[in-house]
């Protein structure tokens, strides 16, 4: 079978022959990949600069953000059957007894780092026509989906956040959380995929939403962020300082950009009691000056917290299912809007090693 594969030492990515796997235990799903999206991690792995071939071999193929039909199953298998939509989850846990989180099947917390990410590190992605695994990494997906259900894993960054935020309001007391009687406010930067993403779901859990974005244009993401209810704060224009005056107490930031030295500038705004999430992986650039004793008075004074946060589990995967379908509700045009192009898996190579142009690339494969 065809498969979208990478070379990091030969410096090479093409479309190329992979073996066909099969269902070698009772628990094993066969799927044929429909769509896959492609993200940032993607391009890094093109050009070279990430992706960990599985061990022993020398190609690695891509993509990890996937929409499958069930093709077969194996005798254990009884959620899923042949004609089934599917998503598949990214990170397999690692080996190690003692790793606690791998062991309660939420590698997405791994503390040995030996997990593998199919499609990224150690593991064989889903850019080709056939792929295999346990029962346990599929995600079923109603068939309504079928549009918007390479978007999942994307938004299940956004889905493992707010569970996050949701957890860290558990600190206030019940009347001075979120709710619809007590919007808060929140800054997403960034208006690509997982910014915007981001944006719905913010916007479907009632927080008054500002997108601060260099890139987003009126004719792309306008009609996306008015139909959602976001407002847009454009950053050629407005300064960070600008933002925090029209925002007001911000309470929540969604950092989707990965560039450090913004998410470092908001943070220096960030409002009271508030939390700042950063879900990007910045490449190494020049260091920049940062005010620490600003930063620092404020996390304590503020009472703020900021946390990262990688990858997700079963249950994010459950919500962003959940979510979709809200979306497609309330928003059909604008969540369908988010998917830019379709490009057959001939053309994968191509579209990973240039610029991206609109918001979410997908590589259709078809047969
Ligand atoms: C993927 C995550 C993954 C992370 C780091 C992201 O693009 O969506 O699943 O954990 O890259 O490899
Ligand atoms: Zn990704």
């Amino acid at each position: 079978m065809k498969a979208v594969a990478v070379n990091p030492t030969l410096r090479e990515i093409t479309v190329r022959e992979h073996p066909e796997p099969s269902l070698a235990s009772p628990t094993a799903v066969l799927a044929r990949p429909l769509e896959v999206g492609v993200c940032g991690t993607d391009r890094e792995i093109a050009s070279f600069a990430y992706g960990v071939p599985p061990a022993g071999e020398s190609w690695l193929v891509n993509g990890h953000e996937c929409l499958a039909e069930v093709v077969q199953v194996g005798a254990a298998v009884e959620n899923l059957r042949p004609g089934d939509l599917v998503v598949l989850t990214v990170r397999r846990p690692c080996p190690h007894p003692e790793c606690r989180p791998c062991r309660a099947g939420r590698q997405d917390f791994c503390t040995t780092g030996d997990f593998t990410e199919r499609g990224i590190k150690g593991a064989h992605g889903y850019m080709t026509e056939r792929v295999v695994d346990d029962a346990g990494f599929f995600v079923p997906l109603p068939a309504a989906l079928r549009e918007i259900g390479v978007l999942t894993e994307p938004l299940t960054i956004a889905e493992k956040a707010i569970e996050q935020v949701r957890a860290i309001e558990t600190r206030l007391p019940e009347s001075a959380r979120h709710s619809t009687e007590n919007p808060k406010r929140a800054v997403v930067l960034g208006a690509g995929p997982v910014g915007l993403l981001g944006a719905m779901v913010l916007r479907l859990a009632g927080y008054t939403t500002f997108v601060y974005s260099r890139s987003a244009r009126d004719d792309v993401h306008g009609p996306i962020l008015s139909t959602i209810g976001a407002t847009l704060v454009a950053a050629e224009t407005q300064s960070v300082s600008d933002l925090a005056d029209t925002v007001g107490n911000i309470d929540l930031v969604y950092e989707a950009v990965g560039a450090s030295s913004l998410a470092f500038e908001v943070l220096k705004f960030l409002g009271v009691n508030a939390v700042f999430v950063f879900t990007g992986v910045p490449g190494r650039k020049e260091a920049v000056k940062l005010d620490t004793d600003r930063v620092m008075r404020h996390l304590v004074l503020k009472n703020q917290v900021a946390f990262g946060t990688v990858n997700a589990g079963r249950e994010s995967f459950a919500a962003a299912v959940r979510d979709l379908g809200e979306f497609a509700t309330r928003w059909p045009t604008a969540v369908r809007g988010l998917i830019t192009s379709r490009s057959p898996l001939e053309a994968a190579p191509t579209l990973l090693t240039t610029k991206p142009g609109g918001i979410k690339s997908v590589v259709a494969i078809g047969g």
